[in-house]
């Protein structure tokens, strides 16, 4: 089943064109990795899974992203809805410099009215699935910007899961951390996938390879190569992306 299909997209920023005609699907409850080099493309693709370019001036965006069998770039889609659906988490970690617990409870405030006890059972539970709670429980009323960088990533990962979203946009999630940091949240996804399809950007080659079930290879704004993960890093059918994948360039 598809969580999300990508129909002939490209996007123009003012007369530069980002993105040509992809078409993708990414599959439910799989992670999904996509990989090129620096300015191919890549984060605005996942940015286009939740009209994250939108807010971005000059531009220009054509086809289709099919969410739940629903056209997200129709008139009259409801975005706030929409990312509500489809969340993202960045390179750098971004948690409000609010407490933990407000961190956590933020979604659930904005798009539901809730009793303080069920608020804060939502709270543990979410940082419980994040491995966060034996850490934070004390901490719950800290500033979550004065955590760790790996804590503040995983509390990002916790805010959006709070609301149980069906899908989680990753840009790049690991590369401001360590890697004992980055195994923590490598294993994560993998618990992760079992509720959420995940989409994943990277830079590492490893990472794709260890975590994701499907790979997508981009080159100049275009999705060269899409297949199983096993397949693109063993045996890919386009030279481009063996020539990537062998470290060739990028
Ligand atoms: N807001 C913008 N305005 C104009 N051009 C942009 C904008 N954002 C990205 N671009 C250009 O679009 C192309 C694709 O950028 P994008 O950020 O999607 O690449 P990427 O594959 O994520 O790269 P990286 O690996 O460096 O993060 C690049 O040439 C970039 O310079
Ligand atoms: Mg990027």
């Amino acid at each position: 089943m598809n969580a999300i299909e990508v129909k002939n997209l490209s996007l123009h920023y003012g007369s530069f064109q980002a993105l040509k005609n992809v078409n993708v699907q990414f599959q439910e409850k799989m992670i999904t990795a996509l990989i090129g080099p620096s300015g191919c493309g890549k984060s605005t693709l996942l940015r286009c899974l939740n009209r994250m370019n939108d807010l971005i001036e000059g531009v220009k965006i054509t086809g289709v992203v099919n969410f739940r069998d629903i056209n997200i770039y129709a008139p009259g889609t409801d975005v706030v809805e929409l990312r509500r659906h489809v969340g993202m988490v960045f390179q750098r970690p971004n948690p409000f410099p609010l407490s933990v617990f407000d961190n956590v409870a933020y979604g659930l405030r904005v798009h539901q009215e809730m009793k303080k006890i069920q608020l804060s059972a939502i709270v543990e539970r979410s940082l419980q699935a994040t491995g966060l709670w034996d850490d934070l429980k004390d901490k719950l009323s800290e500033t979550a910007t004065e955590l760790p960088l790996y804590q503040q990533q995983l509390l990002c990962i916790t805010r959006l899961i709070a609301i149980e979203p069906k899908v989680i946009l990753m840009d790049e999630p690991c590369s401001a951390l360590d890697p004992i940091a980055t195994a923590k949240i490598e294993e994560l996804m993998l618990e992760l996938k079992k509720k959420y399809t995940i989409v994943i950007v990277t830079h590492n080659m490893q990472q794709a390879a260890r975590v994701s079930d499907y790979s997508g290879f981009m080159l100049m704004g275009e999705l060269i190569e899409f297949n199983k993960t096993g397949r693109i890093f063993t045996n890919p059918d386009d030279k481009r992306t063996q020539d990537y994948i062998t470290g060739r360039f990028g």
